[in-house]
């Protein structure tokens, strides 16, 4: 554990944790001392995760189910009021690449509400405390495809530019409350993003998720006197 850590005994919430760039996230988080709520499906990684964290010394809460239920959502908030949370993670997410007249209409809602609504949802049922309290961080986990459209992916990109309008007129809202938006807008990453999207890609010459969650954690280490921050990394083309 690093002593001097700005995440020292923070109450950290990841969405998405399980696996790919939030579990990586999740791993460099406690490291630097911080306590974790982990949510995401799958019951069995979150324990695994559970298990290492605690090893660490560190405090971890996970809740496993799908994001998308009102019930998951609504003890997730709880959780996250309950232990005070300092710093709100939205990562989780699905991709969706498909030309839109084969898009299923279950599909366009299941990628506008997993990427778009739940952040939205998350961060209302938080941000009255970090408010109230004039301090709090958000990372929005956004991508590349939330900036620049990318071919065949444009549920996706709905989704994540979206999402950047989302943050952008909440900054407004937020101005003078001590609360930072920490923006991520990664290019490919070798996760299994692109395998839950029935997509095999060769991921060779993607970006490693380790480095896109150690650029996080540099963000987050930022003295609180730091405003708003943005991350963008792509690969090498
Ligand atoms: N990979 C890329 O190339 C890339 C590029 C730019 C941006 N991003 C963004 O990075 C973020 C993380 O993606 P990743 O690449 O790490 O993908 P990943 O490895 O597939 O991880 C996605 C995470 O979201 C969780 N999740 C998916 N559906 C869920 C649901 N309905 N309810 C609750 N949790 C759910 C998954 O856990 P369970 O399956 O256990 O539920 C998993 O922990 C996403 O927002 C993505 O858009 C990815």
């Amino acid at each position: 554990m690093n002593p001097q850590s700005n995440l020292k005994d923070k109450w950290i919430l990841i969405t998405g944790a399980s696996k790919g760039l939030g579990k990586e996230m999740v791993l460099l988080f406690a490291q630097a001392g911080a306590n974790l709520i982990l949510t995401a499906r799958s019951s069995e990684l979150l324990d695994e995760l559970k298990a290492r964290v605690s090893a660490d010394g560190r405090q971890c809460v996970t809740i496993a189910g799908d994001l998308r239920d009102s019930a998951v959502l609504a003890s997730v908030i709880s959780i996250g009021l309950e232990k005070q949370l300092d710093i709100l993670v939205n990562n989780a997410g699905v991709v969706d690449i498909t030309k839109l007249e084969g898009v299923s209409d279950e599909r366009v809602d299941e990628v506008i509400e997993l990427n778009l609504t739940i952040p939205i949802k998350l961060t209302k049922g938080v941000i009255e405390m970090f408010k109230t309290r004039k301090r709090g961080v958000i990372v929005n986990v956004n991508s590349a495809g939330g900036k620049k459209p990318v071919p065949d992916h444009t549920i996706y990109c709905a989704s994540k530019y979206g999402f950047n309008g989302f943050a952008e007129a909440l900054k407004l809202e937020i101005k003078g409350f001590g609360i930072r938006i920490v923006n991520v807008c990664p290019g490919k990453m070798a996760t299994e993003l692109f395998t839950a999207a029935d997509r095999e890609m060769d991921t060779e010459a993607f970006i490693d998720p380790r480095e896109v969650a150690e650029g996080v954690l540099y963000m987050l280490e930022m003295s609180p006197k730091c405003s708003h921050a943005e991350l963008n990394v792509d690969r090498m083309s």
